[in-house]
């Protein structure tokens, strides 16, 4: 591949029908809506450079969010799409495009974290349609796919790849092929798909344009003098222009080097509003965070969706397409739940649903424990093992032990590809997106929602009478929105952490579920803030633990469970009684507590205490980071602790 400064002709031979107009400009630093980056990297280019250099150099730029495979397509001449993509490191790509020295004055690229189908060459992005006509990027879960696929297979369509992608190449190439424009058949495409996602496509037969739609996920346009682009991140666009435009929600983009035109679903021409970006790289990357543990936090509405995407159908029923049969979960009789850290502690919300739901009797293991002790283990009993890295070493271990001892194993991990993911006989995925921050925030919720998802499913098997899944499965689709207003607690978090920041001990107290997110949190204070902890039930205190309760300390109460409120409110006296500082974690649809603790803060109530008390880890995922930082903490990787925890 040539390097350096040259430029290359780009072959636009479309008319310019509009271009983006300037409306405000917004010269802060403030967080846009949607500005969130989804799990992959999408990078294009179009103009008088070379296409294939810039795109590559875009996707090194959106590198640090973490990927498993990437490719590019470009435009070789006006009759072929060219499509090169590797499993692994973009250095894997690199190789591939020195080798080939392609050059092109449009392309498309994609770094890819894998969701549906391992990380292989055959399931990276780009992805042609049936015809080769067209090819596509894509970000984010297209959920009817699998009914789409049925559809494109009694047509006689054949698929090269596992992915969600390749069935939207299909449908978009289908349409295409009636003979309408790129454009008209993306808009038709897109009114047949559902779900969260942004998508960029090209043809060989309209050649220099792309076409870009957005439906939740992000995508921003980059625009320049003679030359436009396409990403779904900031860094990406900063190398080569300030000025974007952030497509939005039932939008679609039309791209080429001398204009922008956006449309609604209708074909409506629409005006689009230009920003100025004012960030660097580095605040770029972290998407005007500081630190990707709070842009990881604030992510963590859209992981609600991304989590839930396609396994909740429209008759409220739990579809989890990689779990056992039928007959299997009939047949579980004992579930112990395998996991360090964090997801020990959404293992332990898996008990509290498992048994008070479904009453499964559940055990829950650290793994280190778990591999030495000897375990009981029924031949009839489930192994679940929790893990974000999927590579966590005492976990692999336990696992390879229920393997010897031929107990059915199963995965609920985020990474795809993963140790873990590849040795359990099922896995689920938590489909968290990658989490760069070594404090888990997102996974430990995207875990607990998996296991709510999975009690359901076996309730669902089991008919079992008492539990209203329809009721349930409601709840959980209202809780993106209702996480989006739990974070707008945090100006007052930080001005607790502010003036908590000297506390020399904290004890995170609570009763049944709100008793295992207040240990998330003591975790989460601990990592990143050093402040040495006491975390257990609330009723436990008067067995010892009071004793440490002195001038001062900190206190903090989950208190979202209605059957137990009174006694928390008891205990929080207690500690107010000894000089302790009491912060109160409650719901928004409860005024028993008014009055309780030095600062009462609530969190939208869902109706199901499962889901109150997990809603309650937000303000305390909040409350340390921000302590951490008003002590000058380095927050993002804590010192002497790593991300993948894989030596013993
Ligand atoms: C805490 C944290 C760790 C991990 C633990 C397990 O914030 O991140 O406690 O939860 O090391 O790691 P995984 O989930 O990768 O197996």
């Amino acid at each position: 591949m040539r390097r350096g400064g040259q430029s290359y002709p780009c072959s636009c031979d479309v008319q310019q029908r509009g271009v983006v107009r300037v409306g405000c400009f917004v010269p802060t630093l403030s967080i846009a809506a949607g500005t969130i980056p989804g799990m992959c990297g999408i990078a294009g280019y179009v103009g008088p450079r070379n296409a294939v250099e810039v795109v590559f150099d875009q996707l090194k730029r959106l590198e640090y969010r973490g990927y498993d495979s990437a490719g590019i397509a470009y435009l070789n001449g006006t009759d072929a799409i060219h499509v090169l993509k590797r499993a692994g490191k973009l250095s894997e790509l690199g190789r591939l495009l020195d080798e080939k020295t392609p050059e092109s004055g449009i392309a498309i690229g994609h770094s890819r974290w894998a969701t549906h189908g391992a990380p292989t060459d055959e399931n990276a992005h780009p992805h042609h349609d049936r015809y080769e006509d067209i090819v596509l990027i894509h970000n984010g879960i297209v959920e009817n796919y699998l009914e789409l696929k049925q559809e494109l297979l009694r047509e006689g369509h054949t698929f090269r790849s596992e992915t969600d992608t390749e069935v939207a190449a299909h449908v978009i190439g289908r349409e295409f092929a009636q003979g309408v424009p790129l454009e008209e058949a993306v808009r038709r495409a897109a009114k047949r798909m559902r779900g969260a996602f942004a998508f960029v496509v090209f043809s060989r037969r309209e050649p220099a344009k792309f076409v870009a739609a957005r439906n939740f996920s992000p995508l921003i346009i980059g625009l320049g003098e003679g030359e436009n682009m396409v990403a779904s991140d900031v860094p990406a666009l900063l190398p080569y222009t300030r000025r974007v435009t952030y497509l939005e929600d039932d939008r679609i983009a039309v791209v080429t080097c001398e204009g922008v035109t956006v449309t609604d679903l209708d074909g409506k021409v629409l005006e689009a509003l230009v920003d100025e970006i004012q960030w660097d790289i580095e605040a770029a990357e972290k998407g005007g965070y500081e630190h990707f543990m709070l842009k990881e936090i604030h992510e963590q509405p859209d992981v609600v969706r991304q989590c839930l995407a396609g396994r909740i159908d429209e008759h409220a029923r739990v579809r989890l397409d990689n779990a056992f049969s039928e007959t299997v979960w009939q047949e579980v009789d004992r579930v112990n739940i395998i996991a360090c850290g964090s997801a020990y502690h959404a293992g332990l919300m898996g008990k509290y649903l498992f048994e008070r739901e479904l009453r499964l009797p559940t055990d829950v293991f650290y793994s280190s424990e778990f591999r030495y002790g000897d375990p009981l283990l029924s031949p009839k009993s489930l192994a679940v093992f929790i893990s974000q890295s999927g590579e966590t070493i005492d976990s692999l271990a336990a696992l390879r032990l229920c393997k010897q001892r031929r107990i059915r194993t199963l995965g609920i991990v985020n990474v795809v590809g993963s140790s873990i993911a590849r040795e359990c006989d099922r896995t689920v995925f938590t489909q968290a997106g990658p989490e760069i921050s070594v404090a888990s925030t997102k996974a430990y919720l995207a875990q607990c929602l998996v296991l709510e998802l999975l009690a359901l499913h076996i309730a669902q098997v089991r008919e079992m009478p008492g539990i209203r899944i329809e009721q349930e499965a409601g709840r959980l689709s209202g809780l993106a929105d209702k996480l989006a207003l739990a974070l707008e607690v945090e100006g007052r978090m930080q001005e607790v952490a502010q003036a908590q920041k000297d506390a020399r001990l904290a004890f995170f107290l609570g009763r049944n579920a709100d008793a295992h997110v207040t240990r998330e949190a003591a975790l989460k204070l601990k990592e990143v803030a050093y402040v040495p902890t006491q975390e257990c039930p609330a009723g436990e205190m008067k067995h010892g633990p009071l004793a440490l309760i002195e001038q001062g300390t900190l206190a903090v109460f989950g208190a979202t469970d209605p059957e137990v409120r009174d006694k928390l409110a008891s205990n929080v006296k207690e500690v107010q009684a000894r000089g302790g500082y009491a912060l109160v974690v409650t719901t928004d649809d409860d005024g028993s507590l008014d009055g309780v603790g030095d600062e009462l803060v609530r969190v939208p109530a869902t109706g199901s205490p499962y889901l109150d008390a997990l809603l309650a880890v937000v303000p305390l995922q909040l409350l340390a980071y921000h302590l951490a930082r008003a002590r000058g903490c380095e927050i993002d990787q804590p010192r002497t602790l790593a991300k993948s925890v894989t030596v013993e």
